[in-house]
């Protein structure tokens, strides 16, 4: 009889490396992350590398190669590095966890041991998740290689993978060892998944920095034409951000129903499962934030000159703001999921200006079903006038 109450406190602490040619035998990075790590060296690695990386840098597992035996006092490669398919398919079968895990048992790695995982964000959440699940966890090191990798979901605390249909329905919160964010492998990346990570930005400076959303505005263009310079600002800003709020807000595990880093996003993941994946993560966020700043709008919460403001945005960064997948009757049952997902109520974040989020735990759906038509008008509109041949 009775009851035994107790509190349990852990402080995480990790480091985000901002760096180019990371696996250059002379960039010290890597290696001082690990020597950090441990007096037990040199430690093992294991290296999950994505296939469209692999692809556009020929000589990468050669250099991975040629890094570990210059540095071998420190970082020994116990496997060969498994290259791994990129993009959403690799989430979407889970044999690919097996076969990570199955690498990780057969290299004898241990808790002080590295699973180094290099790739898009889908790469990463496969090879977290194995290293958070492998001995109940394996150090893990992140170098993501697409914008919204390194600007979002590589520096954060989760993995996951798709299951019974939904978006990383199995996971874990499983902060990192460390994450290197090396510039260099951006120059290869499609336009679309150069783009696809600045709305993440755009989502984080809505809800946290209306002056890093001017900075997005008077970059526009820099950013959408692949200037380097400025999108190595905006993604470390970015990143900063994001941990900012991971480390401040009081629920980095999400234990909570507020999502603000989540704003826009129940519309997003339901978009990409309407597209059957065709839609990147990022576009589909592009299109999240417009909905929800459009109903923040109409319902009165968001004053016009801000809505333009975000509207305006998101097409000069080459973002989309519409697809027919919004006219789909199964949209807004991307609210019920949401809400299972969080558990307890629906609570969706919404704006009362540039930087101002706020909670809300009701949608009207007319108010909703006003914002996709409206959407769905200014489409056409731009459509319309990206033909016209004197456009400026
Ligand atoms: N864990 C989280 O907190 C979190 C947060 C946001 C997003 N995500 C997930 O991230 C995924 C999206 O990640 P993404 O936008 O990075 O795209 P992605 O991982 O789907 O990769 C897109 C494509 O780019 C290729 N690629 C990657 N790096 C490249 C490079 N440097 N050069 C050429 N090609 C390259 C990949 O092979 C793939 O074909 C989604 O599954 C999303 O759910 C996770
Ligand atoms: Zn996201």
């Amino acid at each position: 009889m009775g009851s035994i109450r107790q509190e349990v406190q852990l402080a995480f602490r990790y480091s985000v490396h901002f760096t180019n040619a990371v696996f250059d035998p002379p960039n010290p990075v890597l290696r001082d992350v690990i020597a950090d790590g441990t007096d037990h060296l040199p430690s093992k690695i294991v290296a999950v590398v994505d296939d469209g990386v692999h692809v556009c840098h020929g000589g990468l597992l050669k250099q991975i190669d040629n890094y570990c035996a210059h540095h071998e006092q420190v970082l020994r490669l116990a496997a060969p590095p498994l290259i791994v398919p990129g993009g959403e398919q690799v989430k979407s079968d889970s044999r690919h966890v097996e076969e990570i895990l199955g690498v990780i048992n057969d290299a004898g790695l241990c808790r002080h041991s590295y699973v180094i995982a290099v790739g898009g964000g889908a790469v990463l959440d496969v090879a977290g998740y194995a290293a958070a699940t492998a001995h109940r966890g394996i150090r893990l090191i992140r170098v993501p290689t697409t914008v919204l990798a390194q600007d979002d979901s590589g520096v954060g605390v989760k993995n996951g993978i798709n299951a019974f249909g939904k978006k990383n329905y199995v996971g874990t919160f499983a902060p990192p060892f460390a994450v290197i964010n090396d510039f260099s492998f951006l120059t290869t990346l499609s336009d679309r998944d150069w783009r696809s990570g600045i709305s993440e930005a755009v989502k984080v400076a809505l809800i946290r920095d209306a002056a890093f959303f001017g900075f997005l505005e008077r970059n526009a263009s820099s950013l959408a034409n692949r200037d380097m310079t400025a999108m190595r600002q905006m993604i470390r800003r970015c990143a900063e951000l994001h941990l900012l709020h991971i480390a401040k807000s009081g629920d980095p595990f999400e234990l909570g129903s507020s999502r603000p880093l989540d704003f826009g996003h129940w519309a997003a993941h339901k978009l990409e499962q309407l597209t059957d994946y065709d839609l990147r993560h990022g576009e589909g966020v592009a299109i999240g934030i417009a909905l929800d700043s459009t109903y923040s709008y109409l319902a009165g919460f968001l004053p016009e000159r801000d809505w333009q403001r975000i509207m305006e945005l998101l097409p000069a960064v080459g973002l989309p703001v519409y697809a027919p997948e919004l006219g789909s009757q199964n949209l807004l049952h991307g609210l019920s999921e949401f809400r299972e997902h969080l558990g307890g109520k629906l609570t969706i974040t919404l704006l009362r200006s540039v930087g101002e989020p706020f909670d809300i735990h009701e949608i009207d759906g007319t108010i909703m079903v006003r914002s996709i038509e409206l959407l769905k008008e200014r489409s056409t509109v731009d459509e319309l006038s990206a033909q016209l041949p004197l456009k400026g």
